[in-house]
């Protein structure tokens, strides 16, 4: 950017609910080398210590499907500029031999948790504020065993599109990743994380998974780019034409 130019990130206070790992750490991380000023909220108090402290960040300790808990993550009243949806797990499970209450837990964390970051965040965002939630490829590309997630990855497509007509001017957008090398793997195991992963680079044109600051980069563009809204931007590689 060009130094005289004004970053609209500079300043601004940027929440991320899963800033702790991954992608919305990531996030945070870029947001902050851009002058602004990070929120991480997540489950793990131990995690949220280590991501903040090079930030310092302010860190707050809500699960997203816990209503009462993500209020007070706004429980101050300070402005929030930007909101980064990105908490979630990999959950799962064919329905078959699941139980439908443990799968529909994916809708619980981003639909329901989504909503529920919005509600509470809404009367501290100003009007050039912005929210994005996360999507996925597998709104386009669904896969066996993941029927839940898909519907709420596609159904998270919907809400920001809705929303962002009842929210207006207050934009609200969607990332939807492909197969990021991130800790959202990590309960699999080394090897089963490794496989899969690896099977999923081999199909990609390029070869490769993709990395969690090369999602964060887009979540910074649809922070900052105030003619983008309503928009499901894709990294995924390709992952969704193969
Ligand atoms: N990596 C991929 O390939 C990929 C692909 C498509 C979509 N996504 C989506 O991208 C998002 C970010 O994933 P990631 O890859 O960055 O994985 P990650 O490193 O595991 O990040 C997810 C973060 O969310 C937090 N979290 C999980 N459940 C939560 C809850 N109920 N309340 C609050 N925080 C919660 C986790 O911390 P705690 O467990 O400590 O709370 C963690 O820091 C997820 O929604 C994921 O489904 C990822």
């Amino acid at each position: 950017m060009n130094p005289t130019t004004h970053d609209p990130l500079q300043d601004a206070h940027v929440v991320v609910f899963g800033g702790a790992t991954g992608i919305g750490l990531a996030t945070a991380t870029a947001a902050h080398a851009r002058g602004a000023r990070v929120t991480l909220v997540g489950r793990t108090p131990a995690k949220l210590a280590i991501a903040a402290a090079p930030l310092g960040a302010r860190t707050a300790v809500a699960d997203i499907t816990d209503r009462r808990a993500v209020e007070a993550v706004f429980a101050k009243g300070d402005p929030i500029d930007h909101l980064v949806i990105t908490a979630g797990t990999l959950g799962g499970g064919p329905l078959a031999v699941s139980d439908p209450d443990v799968l529909l837990a994916a809708l619980q964390e981003r639909i329901a948790g989504s909503l529920y970051a919005i509600k509470a965040a809404l009367p501290l965002m100003p009007p050039t504020g912005s929210i994005v939630l996360t999507g996925g490829q597998l709104s386009d590309r669904p896969a066996a065993g993941l029927s839940v997630v898909a519907a709420a990855v596609r159904g998270i497509e919907a809400l920001a599109q809705a929303l962002a007509l009842e929210l207006k001017p207050i934009r609200v957008n969607v990332i939807a990743p492909g197969f990021v090398d991130t800790p959202l793997f990590d309960g699999l195991g080394e090897a089963a994380r490794s496989g899969l992963l690896a099977q999923a680079a081999q199909t990609l044109p390029g070869g490769r998974i993709g990395q969690a600051d090369e999602v964060a980069q887009a979540i910074l563009l649809l922070l900052v780019n105030s003619y983008m809204n309503g928009e499901v931007l894709h990294v995924d590689g390709g992952g969704r034409l193969v």
